[in-house]
């Protein structure tokens, strides 16, 4: 199968070499080549450049299919590295409490929350989780979602955490996008530990993690290492236990405080740490020299109307920033990365060139996919978008609301096309 995508106003991220991840001021150098053309073949980047460079040989490829895009972008579909997009209910009345005025934490500690979807959980078959999680990938990938992470969490028992993960692995199984699965049991202590915290980390690794492990169920390990959920040293032995099974941390960090959660997550090389909401001198310090990704997530700081993350200050200092929608029934019930990089450049004052980095390439490397997607290089997989006619690519962070996003390809095949 050939693919051509010919007369493209910019190609974007679009170059060899590109190194896993963009940092610091080299996020503001967005490659780009104008006029340019695009060869896709067996689901895979062939070639790409100027349409001067084109080889005029392509037009003899038998079914050879030709798209047109002029005056429109082309660049790599998102790369979505924070997720919990398998729930079971979404969460309103909550939301209503807090239009009324209580915290994320109020509702957590009278039991709503993440134990409320918990609660929810337990009762849903897996066939109508499956269902519904289908149903958001498809909206998602049609505002250009090419890759996403998804995590358990709202199981909080070994039974209901393998349920959800049984629920991803069959979304791996059936869906185009690229899924990379995180177990997430300690994302909340449940009801009946609340006297007892430590019964329930000793519980996530005595069984939880050793059976998960044992079935491949996931491919990372996430904690909520926060004030109110689980202290540093929780996260510290859950980590330890995680890497004994080959589970590389990708964790929820300084959502609520200034918890120990960075420094915890560099300490065991996670891939990821995510939220940042309280990062100072010391968190940057830590990220500083680490190969962990530091993953803002402004869908949730907006929803809730709590503090942003200081994305310039940490990209000033030189760190690599990705941007995630967090999409999840309680804090961000939003999939949209097109929102979410507009909030990237309107709440986080990242350059537009910045932004597109970070719900890229960045992503990507938060998803450990760095070498198979998040830019145009050849022998990448073929996961990539055509804008509708735009003037420039600032054009998509500015005009923050609409679907910017025309076509939708994923493994070189065209999976959605919007009109
Ligand atoms: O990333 N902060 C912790 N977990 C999720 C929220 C999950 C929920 O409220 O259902 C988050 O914001
Ligand atoms: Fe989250």
């Amino acid at each position: 199968m050939a693919l051509l995508i010919k007369n493209i106003r910019e190609l974007l991220l679009a170059g060899e070499d590109m190194g896993g991840k963009a940092c610091g001021r080299a996020m503001a150098q967005l490659p780009a080549v104008r006029d340019g053309f695009l060869f896709i073949r067996d689901g895979s980047i062939d070639d790409y450049g100027t349409m001067q460079e084109m080889d005029p040989g392509y037009a003899r490829i038998p079914g050879l299919e030709t798209i047109d895009a002029a005056d429109k972008m082309v660049l790599p579909a998102w790369c979505d590295s924070h997720t919990h997009l398998v729930f079971p209910e979404s969460r309103e009345a909550e939301y209503i409490d807090k239009i009324r005025g209580l915290s994320y934490e109020d509702i957590a500690k009278r039991g709503g929350g993440i134990l409320n979807s918990s609660r929810k959980m337990h009762q849903a078959g897996e066939e109508e989780l499956f269902r519904d999680a289908m149903e958001r990938l498809h909206e998602i990938m049609s505002y250009g979602t090419g890759a996403v992470e998804i995590k358990s969490g709202y199981g909080l028992n070994t039974e209901d955490e393998m349920k959800m993960l049984r629920v991803i692995r069959r979304l791996k199984e059936n869906s185009p996008l690229s899924i990379r699965s995180t177990f997430l049991g300690a994302h909340a202590i449940p009801m009946e530990y609340k006297k007892d915290p430590r019964a329930y980390v000793d519980l996530i690794i005595a069984e939880m993690i050793p059976r998960v492990a044992a079935e491949g169920l996931a491919d990372f390990i996430d904690v909520f290492c926060d004030r109110g959920f689980f202290s540093a040293e929780d996260t510290d032995r859950i980590l330890n236990a995680g890497l004994k099974h080959g589970l590389r941390p990708k964790i929820h960090a300084n959502e609520l405080d200034y918890s120990g959660g960075i420094q915890v997550g560099v300490k065991y090389d996670a891939l990821s740490v995510d939220h940042l909401e309280y990062t100072g001198r010391e968190e940057i310090d830590a990220l500083l020299g680490s190969q962990t990704m530091p993953t803002l997530l402004p869908g949730a700081s907006f929803f809730l109307g709590m503090p942003y993350a200081p994305a310039r200050k940490m990209i000033d200092a030189g760190l690599p920033v990705a941007l995630a929608s967090d999409f999840n029934p309680g804090s961000s019930p939003s999939g949209n990365m097109q929102l979410i990089l507009s909030m990237g450049s309107i709440l986080y004052r990242m350059l537009p060139e910045e932004a597109l980095y970070a719900v890229t390439l960045n992503g990507a490397y938060a998803m450990d996919l760095h070498e198979r997607l998040g830019t145009i290089s050849r022998g990448k997989k073929a996961n990539v978008l055509i804008t509708k006619r735009i003037p420039t690519y600032s054009y998509l962070p500015y005009a923050y609301g609409s679907n910017k996003i025309e076509t939708v390809i994923l493994n070189g095949r065209i999976e959605t096309t919007n009109k």
